[in-house]
């Protein structure tokens, strides 16, 4: 079959490997219909995830079809139509038994990361029946894709652990696919007003079109002072950090309302200062996570339901073997204006 091979920092390849087997009789082999390109598998060609080995298959996202499954797999079988979670999980494990599958012992995030990933022909998903979702009769799959990873990840890191509530007044620090998945999950809840800060004109006025009640360039005005200007002083009820620099974390510390949550959703290479000088009489929350893809099966009933619109998050599709195209489009996509690409077989 063909995948997308990792090569070291700098280097991929789509090259012929073998095709992926049963291993463990709690394994299923998927053929990949659709994938995408996630914005850790450029930090993982940038060097920044060292773990990856040079011959490893990337990708953590997709839908596909069921080939073959272990002996011990019980809730799926071959033909089935699955969602493939970035998060693998054992669902025996103590932190899978609390919910927390982004730490299970077995798992957690191993996808084209610590084991073959989706960016290819067939893909072996360990723990099938805890790991695969069924795909809903007529569902779109190419929508489905943007459940494996950005939905659950901004809706539980940001939108639940922010505790977003009707009524209140919420800032999301950047508009890439993550945060505008925060903005589309959070009017679950009603929120009065969603601020959406970023230096990216075009993907804040996607945000306008997505929800946003305003939008901040934070390139050319100062955010800070208009959020402070927009709350009359009084801050946001929730900020939410989608970017990971430190720059945006303490934007996210200056605007907090007395009684705020923030809920950090970037992935941080940088120590952050905590200004505990003037958040300690604030009443405060701050929250970490990563995504645990606990609202999956929710998140496909809002998609099942047209609640969810998932699929304009997508500006640009390839046939799976152009993938190399693929990814020049989403590494430039200031100029390419993308969001997600999806690849198809
Ligand atoms: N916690 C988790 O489980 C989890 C899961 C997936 C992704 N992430 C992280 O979420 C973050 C967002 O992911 P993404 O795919 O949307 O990334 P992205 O790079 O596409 O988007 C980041 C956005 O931040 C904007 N930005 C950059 N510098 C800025 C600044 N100084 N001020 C305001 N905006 C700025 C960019 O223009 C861009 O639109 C990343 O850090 C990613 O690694 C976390
Ligand atoms: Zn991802
Ligand atoms: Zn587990």
């Amino acid at each position: 079959m063909k995948a997308l091979i990792y090569h070291g920092p700098g280097n991929k390849a789509w090259e012929e490997k073998p095709k992926p087997v049963i291993l463990e009789s709690t394994d299923a082999i998927i053929k990949i219909s659709k994938t995408t390109i996630c914005g850790t598998d450029l930090h993982i060609l940038k060097g920044d995830v060292p773990e990856v080995i040079d011959g490893r298959i990337l990708g953590h996202e997709g839908v596909g079809v069921i080939e073959e499954t272990g002996s011990a797999v019980t809730e799926f079988k071959a033909g089935d139509h699955v969602l493939i979670s970035c998060i693998t999980s054992c669902g025996k494990c103590e932190y899978c038994k609390k919910g927390m599958y982004s730490h299970c012992e077995k798992g957690g995030w191993i996808l084209g990361h610590l084991i073959d990933g989706t960016q290819a022909e067939y893909v072996r998903i360990p723990f099938a029946d805890n790991s695969l979702y069924h795909i809903p009769e007529n569902a779109d799959e190419e929508a489905l894709v943007m459940l494996s990873d950005i939905l659950p990840t901004g809706f539980e890191c940001g939108v639940l652990n922010g505790q977003v509530k009707p009524g209140d007044t919420v800032a999301i620090v950047g508009a890439g696919p993550v945060g505008l998945a925060v903005l589309i999950t959070a009017q679950f809840y009603t929120p009065a007003a969603i601020i959406m800060i970023d230096i990216d004109d075009n993907r804040l006025n996607v945000a306008k079109t997505f929800g946003a009640t305003r939008i901040i360039n934070s390139g050319n005005e100062n955010a800070f002072e208009k959020i402070m200007s927009i709350t009359q002083n009084k801050g946001v009820d929730v900020a939410i950090e989608a970017v990971g620099i430190p720059a945006t974390f303490e934007l996210c510390e200056s605007i907090i309302a007395a009684g705020g949550h923030i809920a950090n959703v970037g992935v941080h290479g940088k120590s952050v200062n905590l200004h505990l000088e003037t958040l300690w009489s604030k009443n405060i929350t701050i929250t970490t996570r990563l995504v645990d893809t606990v609202t999956t099966p929710l998140l496909l009933k809002t998609v099942s339901s047209k609640k969810l619109d998932p699929a304009k998050l997508i500006t640009h599709r390839f046939a799976l073997k152009d993938i190399i195209k693929a990814y020049e489009v989403f590494q430039n996509a200031a100029i390419e204006k993308t969001l997600k690409v999806v690849l198809s077989d």
